[in-house]
């Protein structure tokens, strides 16, 4: 195991649940907002395209929900899973203010159980949602996507990242991590280690600073076979 150690996430699925539903009506400023940029930037690099099936895991207020569905054309499919019915409820007001409802599924769940056939995705994306999931937990999500995942579909994340990271306010954010649970949940992961562990192929990978903690912005590619 890589050291030093990601930390345990100290909150069950049910105050996950209650907490976003609590922030989903002021989730778009300031808290989404400080992520957003980054978010955007791994959806850059996901290059969805025109026509594609694609699952956003944890999709918050539905920002890059509706980016994708932009991206997706009339021909595509979206999709969209939270455990939050609370994000679910912004999300959709967002996408039919749009008019882009009619091209997005949207649905609230546990991402660890994914409700869709295998091999149905061109495309997953996720930010700053794989490191909510506790460290056991990491690879049976990056399964789950893989399952639901086409053979060479891609998945982009966008992550706080526990590589290089030394710095003082990365300690300082593990320590309130750890005294506030239930509020400071994000907590650093090893995105590009983990992707590699699950089986996946990187395809890029940048790490960026966010306001002096350090993140990883990752595509890696499904390498499942047609005749797996
Ligand atoms: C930190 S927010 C990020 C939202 C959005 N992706 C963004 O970048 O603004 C994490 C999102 O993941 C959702 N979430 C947390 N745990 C989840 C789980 N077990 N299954 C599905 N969604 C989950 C939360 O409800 C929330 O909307």
């Amino acid at each position: 195991m890589r050291e030093p150690a990601i930390l345990s996430v100290l909150r069950t699925k049910g105050e996950a649940k209650r907490f976003y539903d609590k922030l989903s009506r002021f989730y778009d400023y300031p808290v989404g907002a400080f992520e957003r940029k980054y978010a955007e930037m791994a959806l850059e690099r996901l290059a969805i395209k025109e026509g594609e099936t694609v699952l956003e895991i944890g999709f918050g207020s539905g920002h890059c929900l509706r980016r994708i569905a932009e991206a997706i054309g009339e021909t595509g499919k979206a999709y969209g899973v939270d455990i939050s019915s609370g994000m679910l409820e912004v999300t959709s007001r967002k996408l039919k203010k749009a008019s882009l409802m009619n091209r997005v599924e949207l649905c609230c769940r546990d991402a660890a159980d994914l409700p869709y056939d295998d091999s149905t995705f061109d495309a997953v994306f996720m930010s700053f949602t794989l490191e909510l999931f506790d460290t056991p937990e990491i690879p049976k999500i990056l399964e789950g996507v893989k399952r639901v995942l086409k053979p060479r579909g891609r998945l982009g994340i966008a992550s706080m990242s526990r590589e290089d990271g030394e710095s003082i306010l990365l300690r300082l954010y593990e320590w309130a991590h750890k005294k506030w649970p239930r509020y400071i949940d994000c907590r650093p992961i090893y995105v590009e280690e983990s992707l590699r562990d699950a089986g996946y192929e990187i395809k890029s990978k940048e790490k960026v600073n966010m306001f002096g903690l350090p993140g990883e912005i990752v595509v890696a590619v499904n390498r499942k076979s047609q005749c797996n």
